[in-house]
């Protein structure tokens, strides 16, 4: 890269992260340029989420270094990332089963209006904010008023994202979103992914199902025991071989572990 490139939009660089005696980030180091959708795989307990959090200011890494748009910033709770445009959304999507779509996509931010100088929740402008906002997304949800304990697994996924959408990320990490979905509601959620990094939303998508990362990433970056091992652009690479990267060390770590205890 020359003087006048731009910088990426996230740079992580050493990151690294113990709980315990568990060394859950051994240097960890992610870069996603702007508008990129970036794969990150590894299998259970590689260090994905956890990665994933810091850059969402949940969990405050014991080293390491972290830009964005090429200048450092230091994340000690989740509002600090979100001043920096960068939402997460999590495996257990954190919706509220009991109240409306409308009411999961403002909550905490629900439009007031003034009756009698006293503010009062303006529901036909949350309706109606909520119906442009997922129209504008491409997400066919019929009816806002409905709870989204009644919604399929997809839609619930849906709104997740638009809500974290509606913060106008730089930066959006999905951690599994498609992990407990039906084939329809897959494609879906991997068409809101395009949508939204074709508005220049970097995405740091996580998940197991490969063959969805060869969908819609641009780049897959592999992890293995809180390290990244490899990174490939996925014109550059197939299947064959990110199952590889990801299963390979173990199996030869494994046999390894044979051969010396023979
Ligand atoms: N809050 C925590 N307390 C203790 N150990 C944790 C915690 N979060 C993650 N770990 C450990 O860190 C390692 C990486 O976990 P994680 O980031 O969840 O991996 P992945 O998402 O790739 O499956 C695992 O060994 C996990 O048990
Ligand atoms: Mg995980």
């Amino acid at each position: 890269m020359n003087s006048v490139a731009i910088p990426p939009r996230v740079r992580m660089e050493n990151i690294i992260k113990s709980y315990g005696a568990v060394q859950s980030l051994r240097g960890v180091n992610l870069e996603v340029a702007p508008g990129e959708v970036l794969g990150l795989v590894g299998d259970n307990g590689a260090g994905k989420s956890t990665v994933s959090k810091v850059l969402a200011g949940t969990v405050i890494p014991d080293g390491g270094r972290i830009e964005i748009d090429g200048k450092p910033v230091h994340f000690t709770e989740p509002g600090d990332a979100r001043a920096h445009h960068i939402e997460m959304v999590y495996q257990d999507l954190s919706l509220c089963d009991t109240v409306d779509v409308a009411g999961n996509l403002f909550f905490g931010r629900e439009p007031l209006r003034r009756v009698l100088g006293i503010p009062m929740l303006d529901h036909a402008k949350m309706h109606h904010d909520a119906r442009e906002m997922l129209d504008g997304l491409g997400i066919r949800i019929p009816n806002t008023h409905l709870d989204v304990e009644n919604l399929s697994g997809g839609q619930r996924q849906a709104i997740a994202i638009s809500r974290a959408v509606s913060f106008d990320p730089k930066v959006l990490i999905m951690d599994e979103p498609t992990a407990a979905l039906a084939v329809a509601e897959v494609e879906a959620v991997l068409e809101l992914v395009q949508t939204i990094s074709q508005r220049g939303v970097s995405v740091i998508l996580i998940s197991h199902r490969l063959q969805d990362l060869f969908l819609v990433c641009d780049r897959i970056s592999v992890m293995y025991e809180g390290q990244n091992v490899a990174d490939r652009k996925i014109g550059e690479t197939n299947l064959e071989e990110v199952v590889d990267l990801i299963v390979g060390r173990k199996f030869k770590a494994r046999s390894a572990r044979a051969l010396s205890e023979d």
